[in-house]
């Protein structure tokens, strides 16, 4: 027997509540696949509306995902590092950088290790004069006990190093390296 055409019966299996078919009034009109109280038989869309829906979010939000990225990429990263400024004694001393492994004992945005301070605002906390003074040191930097490596960097390599550290220094970073919050 059709459980709609015996409302009375309390078996559960024959109770129309339970019933996938059942339909409900909703101001007046009929919905048949918007809620049922049987979780089994009925789903809130139908196969194909849940498949648009699924594309359609992943297309939607891959493409304002996308759209972030190529305009961080075009527009807000060269602006923020000020890209116009990348001159060749920048280059010169990014690549002295990486090369000499300074990220084995500092950071720069961050990155690279704790044993040394972080310098990404070296330029403002200590000025060019005090950085050559480090870089140049005839017997290795570290007035405070901890040594830094003895470089034999030519004028042109000290200047580079400068330069980048100049540059980085006017980077914007989002407010990075953020100021300490306990007393200084
Ligand atoms: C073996 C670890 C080590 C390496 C590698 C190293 N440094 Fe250092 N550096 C130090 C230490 C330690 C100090 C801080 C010494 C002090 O003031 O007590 C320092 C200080 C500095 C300072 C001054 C920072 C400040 O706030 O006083 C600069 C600039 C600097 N280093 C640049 C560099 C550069 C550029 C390189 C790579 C070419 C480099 N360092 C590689 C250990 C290192």
């Amino acid at each position: 027997m059709h459980p709609l055409s015996s409302p009375k019966t309390i078996d559960i299996n024959h109770n129309p509540w339970f019933n996938s078919s059942y339909l409900i009034r909703i101001k007046g009109s009929t919905y048949t696949q918007l809620f049922s109280l049987n979780p089994n038989t009925t789903t809130m869309l139908s196969k194909k509306q849940a498949k648009v829906f699924f594309l359609g979010g992943v297309i939607l939000f891959m493409a304002i995902f996308m759209g972030m990225s190529i305009h961080s990429l075009t527009v807000g990263i060269p602006a923020q590092t000020n890209a116009e400024d990348i001159n060749e004694e920048v280059i010169l001393g990014k690549k002295l950088w990486d090369r000499n492994n300074c990220m084995g004992c500092h950071t720069i945005m961050g990155e690279g290790a704790y044993y040394a301070p972080e310098l990404t605002r070296v330029y403002s906390r200590k000025g060019p004069d005090y950085i050559r003074t480090v870089l140049t040191a005839p017997n290795g930097w570290g007035p405070r006990g901890r040594m830094m490596v003895k470089y034999d960097f030519t004028d042109e390599e000290v200047q580079g190093l400068i330069s980048f550290f100049e540059w980085m220094n006017r980077a914007d970073l989002n407010g990075f390296p953020p100021e300490p919050s306990l007393g200084k």
